[in-house]
């Protein structure tokens, strides 16, 4: 959840662990609105179109919302069409058209042709309308916080002052947020309404039930629609699950339960693959997480300065904990770099962990108030209305935000990260009166729902994905044992051949299956790859395209559910 900065054409640079992105060039400002989707060509070979949308389920004649939605088309004959998968990337805040617009043709290869693959940006995100920015000018917002990774999610454990400062802020956001937002147009920036607008755009492409991928937060969204709308479930996939009764108590601590078991993984992958496989290496777990604690201390007291070709920063115990808690959540593509990384720290060249967090520069751009492209550059505050807007509101005094840091930080050491999401949350003001706030679940959805855990995620603890499909009698979760985010972080064939299986057949795995996955984040762990299939082998390509056009949305910033 979070700064979640697409990585768009000449403002942003991929860095090193964002990975490339090709250009994602279109101009959806000349997109209208309409009460049918009105297709138009857009990105290369997709098509897009611009839902309207009451803002106000309650008042549906005061104002409404355009949602931007993108689809690879199916390429099947009519007779074998079969509607549309909508997929949600989590945050809130995340971009299902980019995501889609990315790697549309990786979800079609995965699920069949039958389908139109479909992103969608919720209300107050990215490229639909009303945009949930509480800046004038992508100036201003540059000016309260510089996009480099240490600025919106300090460690909190650094100094004495970081909590109150940091609810100060949230403080005079929250304030700043409310007194701009003269039309109220916040308060319907909410999960409930998203759910209301996924069944539209479901009607609006002629169909009655919702089939649905979200991963991350997009398991609130997708429970929420489940709850609101049973009789409308097609098939819904939660992935990497939050629960929804923490979700709209305001408390979600509890998703930080293995956050360390995944820590733990980049120890022990590390120890088993030797110093050949991982540049990190020490002969023990525990001697490679001595080593890690002594190098990240040693930033306190000796922050190290970098200048690259890109940007130029401080390279500090923040930052570092931010690249930490990042790769946490694709530990498949991550580890070995930052292992890399470490190992370079050691010898006091902090430029290869810098880079792996470096964003560019602001910029302003001539002869234009906001640009366009920059558009996306909201979208760390237009996690905020939802975020913080959905459940119980949260006004905790600096005094309870310092209990509820040790609270947190007894259950993991990334606390003085995750932390960051109840501070944020206590200076937030704007919460409509009548929004869903659960009970969760349903007993008789029209289709069951399929749930997916792994049995290491920093953000969405397996525990979570259990819970939740107690919520909805029939579920049936499915476990991927690997460390990272979602099924996405680590690619399985296994795990999206029981996807495919639900979305085409509707057939639901046996309740108990564990799969693997096909990667390993250090090179040698277990020596020799086994031999795959060519469809075998076109599938894994197809994953980890979605992973790259996914996880890029997805990795900066926090509070990072996603
Ligand atoms: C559909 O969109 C096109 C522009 O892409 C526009 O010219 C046309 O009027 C629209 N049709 C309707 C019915 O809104
Ligand atoms: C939040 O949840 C955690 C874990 O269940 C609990 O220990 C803590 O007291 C809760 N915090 C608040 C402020 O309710
Ligand atoms: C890890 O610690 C050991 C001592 O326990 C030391 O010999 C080694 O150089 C350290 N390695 C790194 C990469 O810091
Ligand atoms: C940085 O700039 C220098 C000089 O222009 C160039 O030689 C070098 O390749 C650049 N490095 C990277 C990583 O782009
Ligand atoms: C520091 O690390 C970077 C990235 O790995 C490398 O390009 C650079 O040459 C190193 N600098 C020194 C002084 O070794
Ligand atoms: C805070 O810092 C202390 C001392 O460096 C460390 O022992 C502890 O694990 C940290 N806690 C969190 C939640 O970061
Ligand atoms: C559950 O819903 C289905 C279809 O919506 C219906 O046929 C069935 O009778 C319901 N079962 C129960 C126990 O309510
Ligand atoms: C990998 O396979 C090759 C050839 O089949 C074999 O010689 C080698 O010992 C294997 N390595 C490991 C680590 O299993």
């Amino acid at each position: 959840m979070g700064a979640i900065q697409a990585v768009a054409t000449a403002v942003f640079v991929c860095s090193v662990l964002l990975s490339c992105q090709a250009a994602l060039d279109f101009d959806w400002t000349t997109v209208k609105a309409g009460k049918k989707l009105n297709w138009t060509h857009c990105y290369s070979g997709l098509q897009c179109a611009r839902l309207e949308v009451p803002l106000d389920y309650s008042a549906p004649h005061h104002g409404v919302a355009g949602i931007a939605i993108v689809r690879y088309p199916s390429t099947s004959p009519k007779s074998e069409y079969r509607g549309p998968i909508l997929f949600n990337p989590g945050g809130p805040g995340g971009s299902g058209v980019d995501a889609i617009a990315e790697s549309g043709a990786a979800f079609s290869a995965v699920f069949g042709e039958q389908f139109d693959i479909v992103g969608f940006d919720p209300r107050g995100i990215s490229y639909s309308t009303p945009t949930a920015s509480f800046f004038k000018s992508d100036a201003e917002r540059a000016q309260w916080q510089h996009p480099g990774v240490d600025s919106p999610y300090p460690s909190l454990n650094t100094s004495l002052d970081v909590i109150p400062m940091q609810s100060a802020r949230a403080q005079l956001l929250g304030t700043l947020a409310k007194s701009r937002d003269t039309e109220g147009l916040l308060q319907h920036i909410t999960t409930d309404n998203v759910a209301r607008d996924m069944l539209r755009i479901t009607e609006a492409f002629g169909f009655e039930k919702l089939q649905y991928w979200g991963i991350s937060y997009g398991t609130v969204l997708g429970a929420t629609f489940a709850t609101l709308f049973p009789e409308k479930v097609g098939r819904i996939i939660i992935d990497g699950v939050m629960d929804g009764a923490a979700w709209y108590s305001g408390n979600i601590t509890n998703s930080m339960e293995d956050t360390d078991v995944t820590l733990q993984s980049f120890f022990d992958g590390c120890a088993a693959s030797g110093p050949d496989g991982c540049a990190f290496y020490a002969p023990t777990s525990g001697a490679i997480a001595a080593n890690l604690t002594a190098l990240s201390t040693s930033l306190l007291n000796d922050p190290i300065p970098v200048i690259t070709n890109l940007s130029y920063g401080v390279f500090s115990y923040t930052y570092l904990r931010n690249v930490m808690f990042t790769a946490l959540y694709t530990p498949l593509t991550s580890f070995a770099l930052l292992a890399q990384g470490l190992a370079e720290l050691a010898t006091g060249n902090a430029t290869l962990l810098y880079t792996m967090g470096e964003v560019a520069p602001f910029e302003c751009v001539r002869g234009s108030h906001t640009n366009p492209v920059q558009i996306r550059q909201n979208s760390n505050e237009a996690s905020l209305p939802t975020a913080c807007g959905d459940g119980s509101v949260v006004s905790d005094t600096v005094a309870q935000l310092r209990g509820s840091y040790e609270t947190g930080a007894k259950l993991s050491s990334f606390w003085d990260m995750f932390g960051n999401w109840r501070v944020r949350c206590s200076g937030w003001k704007v919460h409509r009166d009548g929004r869903f706030l659960g009970p969760m679940g349903a007993s008789n959805t029209s289709f069951p729902l399929l749930v997916i855990g792994n049995t290491a995620d920093p953000v969405t603890p397996l525990s979570m994905a259990r819970k939740t499909s107690g919520y909805f009698p029939g579920s049936v979760l499915l476990t991927l044992d690997a460390p990272g985010h979602t099924s996405i972080a680590a690619v399985s064939t296994c795990i999206s051949n029981h996807m495919r299986q639900y979305f085409q057949d509707g057939i639901l795995p046996d309740a108990g299956i564990v799969c693997s996955t096909d990667e390993e984040p250090f090179p040698s762990t277990s020596g020799n790859i086994t031999k795959r299939s060519v469809q075998d082998l076109e599938l894994l390509e197809a994953l980890r395209q979605i992973r790259a056009g996914v996880y890029p949305i997805t990795l900066q910033g926090l509070p990072r559910l996603r």
